[in-house]
C-alpha cells in the first residue's frame, strides 16, 4: 500500500512537479510597463551571455528616482548578472559579454568613453555577503571618497565618514571605536558599514545583490528599514529571494524567469494580481 495512503498525509502538489514549469508554450515576452515616468537609468535590449551560454534575452527595464524597484524569480534566472549590467561590474567576469544598452542621463554606460571606476562611484554596489576591507571602520567608508578626491582635507574627511554612518545608521553603535576593524563588527553593523561605503560617494543609484541573506532576522529589519529611508535620496534596485522583503521594500516589482523579464509592475499589483502565469505561479509558492 502507498504510504501516504497510510499516514493520510497528501503530498504537495510541488513534490511532484518539476522545479519550472514546461515553458515550450509559454509567452515569455515582458508582461507590463517597463517604463517609469522620471527614470534614472533605462536598460534596453540587453543581452548576456557567458561564453556561448545565454543568460539574458532581450531585457528593456527602467530604474525610477528616488524609489526601489525590487527583482525577483528562481535561482539561476540572472537576476544578479542583470543587476552587475548596471555598473558593468561583468568587465571583471572572464567570458561575459553584454549586448544592448544601459543609459544613465542617455548616455550608454558601455560606451568605450565611460570610465568604469567613475560609473561604480555613481553606481554603487552591496553584495550578499557583508565584505568590509581589512581596515579600520573609519578607512572603510574614507576608501572612496579619498580614491575619488573628493575631500581637500580631514576635516571634509571627517564630515563625510560621519554623515555617511549616520545615513546607514551606524553612527551612535561605532562613534567611539572608528578605529577598529570593520571585520569585528556584527554581520548585520557589517552589511551597514558596507552601505556607508557606498554612500559616501553620493552615488545616485545603489545596487544591492541579497544584502539581507547573511543576516539574522533583526538585522534584516534594519535594513529594510534603511533602505525606505535611503530611497528618499537614492534610486535602489534590489536582489531578494524573499518575497516578503520585495512586498516591505519595495515600489516597483520585476519577475525574472530563465533569463526573461517576465512581468514588470507595482508591486502592489504584482502580489495581489499578477497576469502573468510564471509570475502568478512563482508568488503562489508553486516553484522557485
Ligand atoms: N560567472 C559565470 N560564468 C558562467 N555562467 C554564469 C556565471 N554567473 C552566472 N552564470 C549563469 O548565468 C545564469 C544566471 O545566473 P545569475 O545571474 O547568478 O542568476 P540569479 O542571480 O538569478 O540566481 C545561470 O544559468 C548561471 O549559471
Ligand atoms: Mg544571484
Amino acid at each position: 500500500m502507498d504510504i501516504t495512503e497510510t499516514l493520510a498525509i497528501p503530498i504537495p502538489e510541488q513534490l511532484d512537479s518539476p522545479a519550472v514549469p514546461d515553458q515550450a508554450d509559454l509567452d515569455l515576452t515582458t508582461v507590463g510597463d517597463f517604463t517609469v515616468p522620471d527614470p534614472r537609468m533605462k536598460i534596453r535590449d540587453v543581452n548576456v551571455f557567458y561564453g556561448q551560454k545565454q543568460a539574458i534575452f532581450d531585457v528593456n527595464l527602467d530604474i525610477g528616482s528616488n524609489s526601489v524597484v525590487a527583482m525577483i524569480g528562481p535561482s539561476g534566472c540572472g537576476k544578479t548578472t542583470l543587476l552587475r549590467c548596471l555598473n558593468r561590474m561583468n568587465d571583471t567576469i572572464d567570458g561575459c559579454r553584454v549586448e544592448g544598452r544601459v543609459e544613465m542621463d542617455d548616455k550608454n554606460v558601455y560606451d568605450r568613453k565611460m570610465d568604469p571606476v567613475l560609473l561604480r562611484a555613481r553606481v554603487g554596489m552591496v553584495f550578499q555577503k557583508p565584505n568590509p576591507f581589512p581596515k579600520s571602520i573609519f578607512d572603510n567608508v574614507a576608501y572612496g571618497p579619498r580614491i575619488h578626491g573628493l575631500v581637500r582635507d580631514r576635516t571634509d574627511l571627517e564630515e563625510i565618514v560621519h554623515t555617511s554612518l549616520e545615513r546607514a545608521g551606524l553612527l551612535d553603535e561605532v562613534k567611539d571605536r572608528m578605529d577598529q576593524p570593520g571585520t569585528g563588527l556584527s554581520g548585520g553593523q557589517q552589511q551597514r558599514l558596507c552601505i556607508a561605503r557606498a554612500i559616501a560617494v553620493s552615488p545616485e543609484v545603489i545596487l544591492m545583490d541579497e544584502p539581507c541573506s547573511a543576516l539574522d532576522p533583526i538585522a534584516t529589519a534594519r535594513i529594510e528599514e534603511l533602505i525606505g529611508e535611503l530611497r528618499k535620496n537614492f534610486s535602489i534596485v534590489i536582489v531578494t529571494h524573499s518575497m516578503q522583503q520585495a512586498a516591505r521594500v519595495s515600489q516597483r516589482t520585476a519577475y525574472f524567469h530563465l533569463g526573461y523579464l517576465v512581468e514588470v509592475g507595482s508591486t502592489k499589483d504584482i502580489f495581489t494580481t499578477p497576469k502573468h502565469q510564471l509570475t502568478e505561479e512563482y508568488i503562489t509558492g508553486r516553484f522557485g
